[in-house]
C-alpha cells in the first residue's frame, strides 16, 4: 500500500506521514509539497526514523509519481492564521486547490482513496469530487475531531471514561453547521443521558477550547491532534475496518441529501467510503442537517467546477 500526501512538509502532512510510518501501515509515502527543500529533508529525516520500525520507504516526490498510490492525502493550504474567515479561506484556497485537483485527475490512480483536510472541508470533499471526476465514495473530508473533542468535553463534564464513550458530531465540520448527535450518546454501550448542568459543561468546555485555542495565534493548527486522528482513518481503509466513523462524503441521494458533501457515519475499506450509515436522524436533526447543506452548497458556488 502506497500514501501520497500533498502538502507535506506542513504540520499536518508531515506529522500524519510519520504517525503511517511510525507504524508502518503502508510500504512507501510519497511527499509533495512547493516547498522543496522542506520536504526533502523530511523524506531524508524520516527515512533514518523509521529503519527499526518496518522501513517504510520515503520519498520528495511529484504527481507523475502518485499514479500507484492507493491513498492520496491533501493537506495542502494556505498558511493558518494568513486569513481570517472561512470565506476569505475558501477564496485563498480556491488557487491552491483547483491546480491540485488537476494533477490528481492526471497522475493519480483513478481507484484511490482522496481524503482533505484544507478549509473549509465540506465545501472542498464535493469539489474535489466534481473537479477530480471518480466515484463520490472515494473523497472524504476530514471531520472527526468535532466527535473526538465532543466526547472530550463529555469526559471531562461527567467524570466518564473516553475510550467507553460513543458519541458524534454530522453536517459542517467545525462551524455552526454541526449536528451534535446528543440523543445517541453511548457509554459502555448503554445510552448516556446528559443532565442540563452536564449539558451546559458540554457546551461550554468545547467553546471556550476553540476561544483558548484561536487567542494563542500560534500559527499552527491542531496537527498532534490531526494527524493521529487521519492515521486512523488510513489505517481503517487499509483494514476495511467494520468501524464507523464521521467524515464528509459527496452525497448523491443518501439519506435525502445531494448536491453536498457534509459529515455522516462511514465505514472505510480500499479506495474510500465502503457505507453510509443510516444517521438516524430526528426530525430536528434531519432539519438541521438540511439547513447546513443549503448553508455549504452557497459555499460550493463561489468555486469555478467548469
Ligand atoms: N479538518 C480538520 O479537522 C483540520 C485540522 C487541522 C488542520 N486542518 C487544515 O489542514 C490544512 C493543513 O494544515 P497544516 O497545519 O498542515 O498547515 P501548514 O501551513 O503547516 O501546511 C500546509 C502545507 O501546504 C503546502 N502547500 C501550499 N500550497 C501548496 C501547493 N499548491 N501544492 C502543494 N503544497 C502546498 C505548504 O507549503 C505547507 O507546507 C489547513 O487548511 C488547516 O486548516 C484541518
Amino acid at each position: 500500500m502506497k500514501l501520497a500526501v500533498i502538502g507535506g512538509a506542513g504540520g499536518l502532512g508531515a506529522t500524519t506521514a510519520f504517525c503511517c510510518g511510525y507504524k508502518h501501515l503502508v510500504d512507501e509515502i510519497k511527499l509533495i509539497d512547493i516547498k522543496e527543500n522542506m520536504v526533502k529533508s523530511h523524506a531524508m529525516d524520516m527515512g533514518q526514523a523509521f529503519l527499526p520500525f518496518g522501513k517504510t520507504k520515503v520519498s520528495a516526490a511529484d504527481y507523475p509519481d502518485i499514479s500507484d498510490c492507493e491513498i492520496i492525502l491533501c493537506c495542502a493550504s494556505m498558511p493558518e492564521g494568513k486569513v481570517k474567515d472561512r470565506a476569505d479561506i475558501l477564496g485563498a484556497n480556491i488557487k491552491i486547490m483547483l491546480p491540485i485537483c488537476e494533477n490528481i485527475k492526471k497522475y493519480g490512480n483513478p481507484n484511490a482513496a482522496v481524503i482533505i483536510t484544507g478549509a473549509p472541508i465540506d465545501v472542498w470533499a464535493y469539489c474535489f469530487w466534481k473537479l477530480i471526476g471518480w466515484k463520490p465514495s472515494q473523497f472524504l473530508g476530514f471531520s472527526v475531531n468535532d466527535a473526538l473533542r465532543l466526547k472530550w468535553a463529555i469526559e471531562k463534564a461527567t467524570g466518564k471514561e473516553y475510550e467507553k464513550l460513543d458519541a458524534t458530531v454530522l453536517g459542517e465540520h467545525g462551524g455552526d453547521g454541526q449536528v451534535r448527535m446528543y440523543d445517541q450518546i453511548k457509554y459502555d454501550g448503554e445510552p448516556l443521558v446528559l443532565s442540563d448542568e452536564e449539558f451546559e459543561a458540554v457546551e461550554s468546555a468545547t467553546a471556550n477550547w476553540f476561544k483558548e485555542w484561536q487567542a494563542l495565534e500560534a500559527g499552527r493548527t491542531t496537527s498532534w491532534t490531526s494527524a493521529v486522528m487521519l492515521t486512523k482513518m488510513i489505517e481503517m481503509i487499509i483494514d476495511e475496518s467494520d468501524e464507523v466513523i464521521p467524515a464528509s462524503t459527496p452525497l448523491v441521494s443518501e439519506y435525502g441529501f445531494e448536491g453536498v458533501s457534509m459529515g455522516m457515519p462511514v465505514k472505510l475499506g480500499y479506495g474510500g467510503v465502503t457505507a453510509v450509515v443510516d444517521p438516524g436522524f430526528t426530525e430536528e436533526q434531519f432539519a438541521k442537517m438540511g439547513r447546513t447543506a443549503d448553508k455549504l452548497r452557497g459555499q460550493i458556488s463561489q468555486v469555478p467546477l467548469d
